[in-house]
């Protein structure tokens, strides 16, 4: 798995107006781009490119991957070495290219405007506004699953029953320790149709012929080309599992999830946990 497809072409309207002028995907959780978070997850589980599917208006985030010469020589020229080494590791972690989606007609239509980038090799997906905090990065969680098992691997967790409507949720079978062989997917499906409560997050791995399927996919839920309809089409000739990933998620396309990003990354950083934990108890 040495790709790794991020989309990144949405609107974002549930964080309007924030992204009226500026990607939700360069949007900050305390240092770093929601997008630095998943380029360090791919290459954490391997990934040496990743391929961005962009839309106008969002060079940058591209730009954020590239070498900023002015930048790195006055840093240089000031001394602010440590400051230095972070700039320049941003644009070293991956070879970081973009290929755009003409109009947002939904995730499924966005993954396959990299058909050609990805060629023959099986990939990664991951989605910026899923920030998950774990131990073992959530697509390297994958990637061990499908090397076990093949064809599609998707991640899933537990949703409130009451929410089952905001996701693509599978009706599953148990197959070992947090891996489950996946019958049906529906996505957004009504609270009181929902095959579970298993909620699709966005992290997959996919072999190539996803595409194909993609390609006959109309458009489902919301009007948009759904990757939920695609991998259910795929599914009598390509078997798909879920896993129940170890780590934190935060859906941070949402107001809320992206405060509490913000405040479970601060938590973990040594310099900002203690004043943090003093300034929510209120002092
Ligand atoms: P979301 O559905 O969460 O993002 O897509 P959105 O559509 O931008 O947000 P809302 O619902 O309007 O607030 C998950 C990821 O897929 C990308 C988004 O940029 C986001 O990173 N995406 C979505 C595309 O690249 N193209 C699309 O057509 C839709």
């Amino acid at each position: 798995m040495r790709k790794t497809v991020m989309p990144v072409a949405g609107l974002g309207t549930r964080f309007l107006p924030a992204t009226k002028a500026q990607a939700k995907e360069m949007m900050t959780v305390v240092d770093r781009p929601l997008i630095q978070y998943a380029v360090e997850e791919a290459v954490a589980a391997g990934s040496e490119k990743v391929i961005l599917v962009s839309a106008p208006g969002k060079a940058a985030i591209l730009d954020h991957f590239r070498v900023n010469s002015a930048l790195e020589s006055t840093l240089a020229a000031s001394g602010k070495e440590v400051l230095l080494e972070a700039v320049r590791s941003v644009g070293r972690m991956a070879e970081v290219s973009a290929v755009m989606q003409g109009a947002p007609l939904g995730v499924g239509h966005a993954i396959l405007q990299a058909k050609e980038a990805v060629g023959n090799d099986v990939f990664g997906v991951a989605f910026p506004d899923d920030l998950i905090l774990a131990e073992v990065p959530v697509l390297e969680q994958l990637r061990r699953v499908q090397e076990r098992y093949g064809g599609m691997v998707i991640a899933v967790e537990e949703v409130p029953a009451e929410q089952v409507d905001r996701y693509g949720v599978i009706d599953g079978e148990h197959v070992a320790d947090g891996i489950y062989r996946v019958n049906r997917l529906v996505e957004k499906p009504p609270v009181d149709q929902a095959p579970s409560t298993l909620g699709i997050v966005g992290r997959y791995v996919f072999a190539p012929a996803i595409f194909d399927s993609i390609e006959r996919t109309g458009a489902g839920a919301g009007g948009e080309i759904q990757i939920t309809d695609a991998i259910q089409a795929a599914l009598p000739t390509m078997p798909c599992h879920a896993v129940a990933f170890a780590g934190e998620r935060y859906d941070c396309g949402s107001r809320l999830g992206f405060v509490q990003a913000t405040i479970a990354v601060a938590r973990r950083d040594p310099g900002l946990a203690g004043p943090l934990a003093e300034f929510l108890a209120g002092r």
